[in-house]
Parts: structure tokens; C-alpha cells; sequence
């Protein structure tokens, strides 16, 4: 499956960023994790990470264009703002699972609501790392949603 990896606002931190939310390693070690994932299971994966909006707005549009078939999406902040981003997941129509690192279930109001969910296949949320590694799963339709 070719599989494109969206991460946004402040995911380069990764590692440096809040630690004791978000772990110690870096966002190196996030697409090492993948890539090493990838291989092992016959999958294209790349990789996009921008602070910028209409930058990341554009990679998904891209995506279209390109072959891609499923997309995993770490919004960061964008998640709980962006209009933006869920009307170009909705604009492509390749299925996509959004992902988050720690539990934002559990932390402040303001990260309750995704605007990006309701056009997502999928939701992991909390699991770490693993939550990309899930959320690649569920793209294949191997695994079962987590949240
Ligand atoms: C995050 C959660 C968001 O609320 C936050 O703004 C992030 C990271 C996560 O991976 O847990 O930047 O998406």
C-alpha cells in the first residue's frame, strides 16, 4: 500500500516538546519506526511535516495526484481548528486515520473537538508511537479502530 504520513504544528519537536506528554524520541525516530514498518510489510511509505496550514492542505492535495492510497494524519494543533485540513481529506477521498500521540480525551477542553474526525476512517489517540503503527493497521483493514 502506498501510504503518505502527515504530521503537523510543532511535531518536528518531537522529543525536545513537553516530554512527559509526547516521550523522548525524536521525530527521526518516528519515521525510522515507519519506514522500518514499511519494509517489513511491502509498503511505500513518505513522510510531510509542516507548521503551515496550506502547506499541509497542499501535501494532501498532492496526495491525490500521486497514487497515494491511504494517509495518516497527526494534525498537532491543527486538529482542533482547521476547516482547512478536513475539507481536503473530504476533497480527495482517500481514506485517512487521524492520529494523536498522548490521550487528548483526557487533557483540556479545548482539544475535545477535531474538526478533522468525522472525515477520518479512524481515531487512535494515546497509544505513543504505536498509535501510527495502529493507524496504518486500520488503513490496511487489519486491525480494529483504537481510541
Ligand atoms: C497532538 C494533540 C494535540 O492536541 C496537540 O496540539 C499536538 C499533538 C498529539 O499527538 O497528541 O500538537 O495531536
Amino acid at each position: 500500500m502506498k501510504i503518505l504520513v502527515v504530521n503537523g504544528a510543532n511535531l518536528h519537536l518531537l522529543g525536545i516538546r513537553e516530554p512527559e506528554i509526547y516521550g523522548t524520541s525524536s521525530y527521526a525516530d518516528l519515521v525510522s519506526l515507519l519506514r522500518a514498518d514499511a519494509a517489513e510489510n511491502g509498503d511505500t511509505v513518505s513522510f510531510f511535516q509542516s507548521n503551515h496550514e496550506g502547506e499541509l492542505a497542499d501535501r494532501i492535495a498532492q496526495a491525490y495526484f500521486d497514487g497515494t492510497e491511504g494517509i495518516v494524519i497527526n494534525p498537532g494543533a491543527f486538529t482542533h481548528t482547521s476547516v482547512a485540513l478536513r475539507d481536503a481529506i473530504a476533497s480527495v477521498g482517500i481514506p485517512t486515520v487521524e492520529v494523536h500521540i498522548s490521550d487528548v480525551s483526557a487533557r483540556e477542553d479545548f482539544r475535545q473537538v477535531s474538526f478533522l474526525r468525522g472525515v477520518c476512517v479512524g481515531t487512535v489517540s494515546g497509544r505513543g508511537f504505536d498509535g501510527y503503527l495502529d493507524a496504518i493497521r486500520l488503513l490496511k483493514g487489519t486491525d480494529r479502530e483504537r481510541s
